[in-house]
């Protein structure tokens, strides 16, 4: 019996031991020392055996289950500590490895970093800005603003119809009687937004953007329109800047005017120049006085044409952003591709 005794005392110890992991270790733990094992049923069994026996083989078993269990806990111990070692290894935290870089936000399209660099400008001249609807009565469009009922850019080749009476604006001037109909003078506002016409090429796309601009009181004069367009040419096109007014046509406007803004790339790298090839003037934007005729639509709104006077433009958004950063394709705007867009702001 106490040969059997240390035989299963052997064995235990040798598994105990062998253990390399934790659940091993509790394997050889159970099979050993459970309740169903060998060891503690013989201990159990001490009472059944002769008196002389008793004390002897109870005595070697009970040593025998102690050594096992104090060798358990102490490989238990050798093994956490084992495990500690080797995660204090492998989860290492580096500190001197740069933190993860904080994501871009993001940044705005270039039109519409254009447009708000266009509003800073006249809110900064005193300008209100208003925003009004891209689809737009035929009256505003174009009966108020005095075209006349055979101007071609009624033409439905030539503009998106809703119905007979309804338009998807073609430009931004169809504010101008809105805003008047809604603010007696003196006003000075301009309006950005969308505008949509049937045209699809390198320098056009269906949907672009404009911005209106317009000051009416009873004094407003062309040299005004001049002074103010000078003094935003430069603050977007650089201080050097010259704006010049040549004859023109709308329906709307009596004189109307083109403006050019001097080419800024000529004065940096000398021609010839690929931006305004070779002119040294760049067309920017159409204005003029405003006609009478137009003032007769809202006269019942203040705006006798006999006591104010002023003047409109209307700009493209994306023409100022491309004539500014170089841009060759109007479409790559609108492309969205990252390559593009992320060279700004
Ligand atoms: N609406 C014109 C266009 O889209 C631009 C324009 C010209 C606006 C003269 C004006 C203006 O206010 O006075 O081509």
């Amino acid at each position: 019996m106490l040969e059997r005794i240390e035989q299963l005392r052997a064995e235990a110890q040798t598994e105990i031991e062998a253990a390399t992991t934790a659940a091993a270790l509790e394997e050889a733990r159970v099979k050993h020392l459970g309740r169903k094992a060998e060891l503690p049923n013989l201990l159990r069994g001490v009472a059944e055996l002769a008196p002389k026996e008793r004390g002897k083989v109870g005595k070697a078993a009970n040593e025998a289950r102690q050594a096992l269990e104090a060798l358990v806990d102490s490989r238990l111990a050798e093994l956490e500590a084992a495990e500690l070692d080797r995660s204090l290894v492998t989860d290492r935290v580096d500190v001197t490895l740069p933190g993860t870089p904080p994501q871009r936000a993001g940044r705005l399209h270039l039109i519409t970093q254009t447009r708000r660099e266009i509003e800073d400008v006249f809110v900064g001249l005193g300008f209100t800005v208003a925003e009004g609807p891209e689809i737009e009565s035929v009256y505003y469009n174009f009966d108020a603003l005095n075209h006349d009922p055979a101007h071609p850019a009624r033409a439905r080749t030539d503009t998106f119809y809703v119905d007979d009476d309804t338009v998807l604006r073609t430009h931004t001037s169809p504010m101008q009687i809105r805003y008047m109909e809604a603010h007696p003078p003196p006003i000075a506002v301009i309006i950005p937004g969308r505008t949509y016409r049937r045209d699809s090429d390198a320098t056009h796309t269906p949907q672009f953007h404009q911005v209106e601009g317009m000051w009416v009181d009873e004094d407003v004069t062309l040299a005004d329109l001049k002074g103010t367009l000078l003094a935003f040419a430069r603050a977007i096109f650089g201080p050097d800047r010259d704006v010049r007014l040549r004859p023109h046509f709308f329906p709307f406007t009596e004189p109307s005017v083109e403006v050019d803004v001097s080419c800024f790339n000529c004065a940096r790298d000398g021609s010839p120049c690929s931006v305004c090839r070779g002119e040294g003037w760049l067309e920017i934007l159409g204005a003029g006085m405003v006609d009478p005729n137009v003032f007769g639509y809202v006269r019942e709104h203040g705006y006798d044409p006999d006591r104010v006077q002023g003047w409109a433009f209307g700009m493209g958004i994306e023409r100022v952003a491309m004539l500014k950063h170089a841009v060759p394709d109007l479409r790559l705007l609108y492309d969205n591709d990252l390559r593009f867009l992320e060279q700004f702001g």
